[in-house]
Formats: structure tokens, sequence, C-alpha cells
């Protein structure tokens, strides 16, 4: 059942291109996407006036990434919310909104509730959501299935990037249809979407880079994931993978944040990992890692082949290929997945099981 492998996890890591490839493929047809299974009309995606995206952990976590690509490439208003924050909080609501939920079981209780609470004010709802017939799914006015397959391991991997491909679906559909790229574009965004499916396997193959370097990190005690952007919403994600099965403490920091506090944690020693992948914000994360550096921190740098002078900076490079850079976080996490795993496999714990958590979250 673990196809080979040793545990559900790596089974589901190595499964991302098949599931991002399948949501690619459940909505591109000819080289354009449909939204007709969805249920969406373009004069609805002309009408919206706002987004909100509402999830929690790793769900929430690409809700972080998508509102960077949807507000860069279709101009809309993007507010990206915790489910069990939104649904205590007395919000000003725009009835003209567009309300995403994003869920893998589709039965987490506060995302539940808070897709509830919006189609009681009258807002639309769409779940991006990847168990047919769960309650989120039935619940919400139009539904747009990533295509992962069950998901085993408490760790979500295929799901996170299934969710993340339909974000990307969703804004190059709204930059289209709301006029904010041309035909061109079009075309580009989604000949690139296309690509992420190969991208991923042959970051998949160089794995055992990451596999010694867990084994040299395995025993640290604290770890910061730094990035701006993009990159930090990456970084959300990689620090809740490596805490929740490898138990060590870790951060995610949007990198000009360090110098507000969270610097006056670099000891000697201290690992650093910077995520690097959008070239206009390069510099600025680099030099936020070097005065980490500075201080004593160890340096993880990730960003794409071709930058190579990264070498003479980070004490530890890893590259990844390139995509467009709104569609950068589905290739940036998988290094991040895999480091976590291989620490937690170097610990011996209980990678698919991790103590005090359950897959689906049915208790608010
Ligand atoms: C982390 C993880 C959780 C879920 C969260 C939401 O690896 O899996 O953070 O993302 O519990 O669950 P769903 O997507 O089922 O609503």
């Amino acid at each position: 059942e673990k196809a080979g492998f040793e545990h559900f996890m790596m089974k589901e890591i190595h499964e991302q291109p098949k599931a991002v490839q399948d949501t690619l493929n459940s909505v591109i047809k000819d080289g354009r996407i449909d939204f007709e299974a969805v249920g969406i009309t373009e004069d609805e995606i002309k009408g919206f006036e706002q987004i909100y995206i509402v999830a929690c952990g790793s769900a929430w976590h690409v809700g972080m990434a998508a509102q960077y690509v949807l507000e860069d490439m279709a101009d809309i208003s993007v507010r990206v919310e915790l489910a069990s924050e939104f649904r205590y909080r007395k919000m000003s609501l725009n009835p003209k909104a567009l309300m995403i939920v994003v869920s893998q079981s589709g039965e987490t209780a506060d995302t539940l509730a808070a897709l509830r609470l919006a189609k009681e004010k009258g807002i639309t709802t769409m779940a991006i959501v990847n168990v047919v017939g769960s309650s989120i799914a039935r619940e919400a006015d139009k539904v747009f299935y990533t295509l992962a397959g069950p998901e085993i391991s408490v760790a979500t991997t295929k799901a996170y990037s299934a969710q993340l491909a339909a974000m990307y679906c969703l804004a190059v559909q709204f930059a289209k249809v709301r006029g904010k790229i041309t035909e061109e574009q079009y075309g580009y965004y989604i000949a690139e979407l296309l690509t992420i499916p190969e991208k991923i396997q042959k970051i998949l193959e160089d794995k055992e880079r990451l596999q010694w370097f867990a084994a040299k990190y395995a025993n640290a005690s604290d770890v910061f994931f730094v990035g701006r952007g993009i990159d930090y919403a990456v970084c959300l994600e990689g620090s809740l993978k490596l805490k929740e099965i490898s138990y060590i403490h870790s951060e995610a920091y949007a990198a000009g944040e360090l110098k507000h506090g969270t610097i006056s944690l670099i000891e000697q020693g201290t690992l650093v990992i910077g995520v690097l992948t959008q070239n206009e914000l390069y510099e600025k994360t680099i030099s936020n890692m070097l005065e980490c550096k500075s201080r004593g921190a160890y340096l993880m740098g990730m960003t794409t082949y071709g930058n190579y002078e990264i070498e003479d900076q980070v004490n530890f490079a890893v590259y990844v290929p390139k995509v467009d850079e709104h569609f950068m976080a589905s290739l940036a996490v998988i290094p991040l997945q895999l480091l976590g795993y291989y620490v937690s496999v170097a610990k011996g714990l209980d990678v698919d099981k991790p103590r005090n958590l359950a897959k689906s979250v049915t208790v608010e």
C-alpha cells in the first residue's frame, strides 16, 4: 500500500507531480482554462469586488501564497484569514465578494463554520477541496476539486500542492476574464503551469542532498525560515512541516521582520533557512540572512538554478528549477517537505502519525 516507500508521507511526496498534473488537467482544455465543472461563469468572475480566502494550517498557507498571485496577476483585493479567527470576528464583509475555503478533508470544523457564516451573509462561496462528497464540498456554492487522491500521512504534501495548482488556475482565469492580461500572457501562464509537474519530479530526483543535510541538523533545537512575498508563504509551510513531524521548534518570518525582534534569538550555529526564488527580493532577503550569519547563524539558502553566487553567501545551497515567479511556491516547497521528512526519519519518529495530531480536525 506504500508502493515501496517506507512511509505514506514519502509516497505522497512522490505523488505530487501527478496530483498537480491531474488538478491542472481537470480545468485546462486545449490550452485554455474551463471552469464549467467548477460552476463559475465569466460574468461572476467579472463581478467580484473582493476575495476572502479562509482555511486552517497548510491550507491557510496555500491562501497566503495565492494572495500574492491573485493580487499581482488579477489585480483584485484578497484577504486571507484563519478560519478559527474569521468565524469569531466581526468583519465588515463585502457582499459582492467571493469567499474561497480551502480544505483537504472537507471536514475541518472551523473552515466549515466559516463557510456557513459567509453563506448566511449572502456571499458567494467556493471550496477548493480534495474529498468528494465531504461536508464542505456539499455546502459550498462552487466546488473546485483537487485531484490529489487519498492522503494518509497527517502532514499534508500532495493536497497542498494540488491546492496551489487550483489557486493558480483561478488567478490566471480571473486575470484573463477581468482584462488584466493579454491573450499572449494567458497562453504563456498556462504553458508555464503545465511545466510544474516535471519540475517537481526533477527536484525529487535530487533528494539525497537533503537527506545528508537533515542528518546533520537533526539535533537542532530551533530553526528559522525567512523569505519575502511568496517566499515568505513557502517559509510558513516549510516551518510547519518541520515542526509537526520532527518536533524541532521552528518559525517562519518575513525576512524584513528579523531585525524587529527575532534576531536576538540567533546564536552560534542557529540554522536559518532562506527561500529566495523572487528575483526582485533576492538582495533584500540575502542581506537579512547575512546579518544572521554575522551573529553566528548557519545559513541554508534555496534559490533557482543559475543564481550560483549564493554559494559565496550561504553555507549550504539548494537549487530548484525555474518557473514563472508567480508559481515558484510549487517548486520551493518540495525541498522543505523533504527536509522535514528526513529530519523526522533521522530522529526515529513516527513520520506519518506525529504525536498529538489528527488527520482531520473536526472539533473546534
Ligand atoms: C499540516 C496539515 C494541517 C491541515 C489543516 C487543515 O500538515 O495537514 O495543517 O492543513 O488541519 O486541514 P484540511 O485541509 O483538511 O481542512
